[in-house]
């Protein structure tokens, strides 16, 4: 039996009973977990993380709209200009509106008035890769709720998508260049629909990362403490950083 999700560097598992589903072959006989399928992608947001997902997505044969505040200006123009590859530039509500999948890959502090921007996302996968990092007496801190993930923020901000956690558990830079962590590097993912979950694996694959389904969106909290720890971790050790590779295993 084929795993959940495929990837180029090895079997990933999947602990999530749901996702068991899309074990079963699909009417063409073949695993839709590996059919690789270009994706239309309204990127919400054109700095660090937009902009390499974007160039990377775009260059891996996906549909790139960049949703900006400002599509018009000089640095969102050259940015559509060096992914090429058919990227557009849009309004935030205009490339969501042209995309199957939307990443908002902006501030935590503008998640509400971004969703609002966004318009009707029903049906939609919204990939959230958005992460809240305090700081006090040079220590990484926690939102006083620790329920509250900014993944279930947009989820309710927006019920009638299909919010997926992935992609903030590691730096852009590691993104861009995954060779610079020296061996594989885990993406776990966190959602409550597994074709969902499954669709943005693929993407994940697509940049040389191991995507790894953790389970419900409820695990989003997780994902974001993760990240609280892998900044924490390179603040309190000046030079020296880690990136995440895991294994789930049954408990
Ligand atoms: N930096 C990383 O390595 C990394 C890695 C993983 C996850 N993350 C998370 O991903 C998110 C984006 O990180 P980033 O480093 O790409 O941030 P960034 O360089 O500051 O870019 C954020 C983008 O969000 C858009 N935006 C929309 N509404 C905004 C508002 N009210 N204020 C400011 N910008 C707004 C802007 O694009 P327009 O001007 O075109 O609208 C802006 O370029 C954050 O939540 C971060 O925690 C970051």
């Amino acid at each position: 039996m084929k795993p959940v999700i495929a990837c180029r560097k090895g079997i990933i598992a999947s602990f999530l009973l749901g996702a068991a589903l899309i074990l079963a072959a699909d009417a063409s006989g073949q695993d839709p977990a590996t059919v690789s399928t270009s994706e239309t992608i309204a990127m919400i947001g054109t700095g660090n993380v937009g902009e390499t997902l974007g160039k990377l997505w775009a260059a891996a044969g996906h549909t790139i709209i960049y949703g900006s505040r400002t599509p018009d200006n000089e640095q969102v123009r050259a940015l559509v200009e060096e992914t090429g590859h058919g990227a557009t530039a849009a309004t935030q509500a205009e490339a969501a509106a042209r995309a199957d999948i939307v990443v908002i890959p902006i501030p935590p502090g503008a998640i509400p008035e971004v969703i609002a921007a966004l318009g009707d996302l029903q049906g939609k996968i919204v990939i959230d890769p958005t992460n809240f990092v305090g700081f006090e007496d040079g220590f990484t801190t926690s939102p006083r709720d620790p329920r509250l993930s900014l993944a279930r923020q947009v989820q309710d901000l927006a019920p009638g998508a299909t919010v997926v956690k992935a992609l903030n558990t590691l730096n852009y830079t590691i993104m861009e260049d995954p060779s610079r962590a020296g061996g594989p590097v885990t993406v776990p993912i966190a959602g409550d629909d597994p074709a969902a979950k499954a669709r943005v694996a693929r993407l994940v694959d697509d940049l040389g990362l191991e995507p790894l389904d953790v389970g419900p969106l409820a695990a989003a909290q997780y994902l974001e403490e993760m990240l609280r720890l892998y900044v924490g971790f390179r603040t309190i050790n000046p030079g020296i950083a880690f990136e995440y590779y895991l294994r789930i295993r049954p408990n």
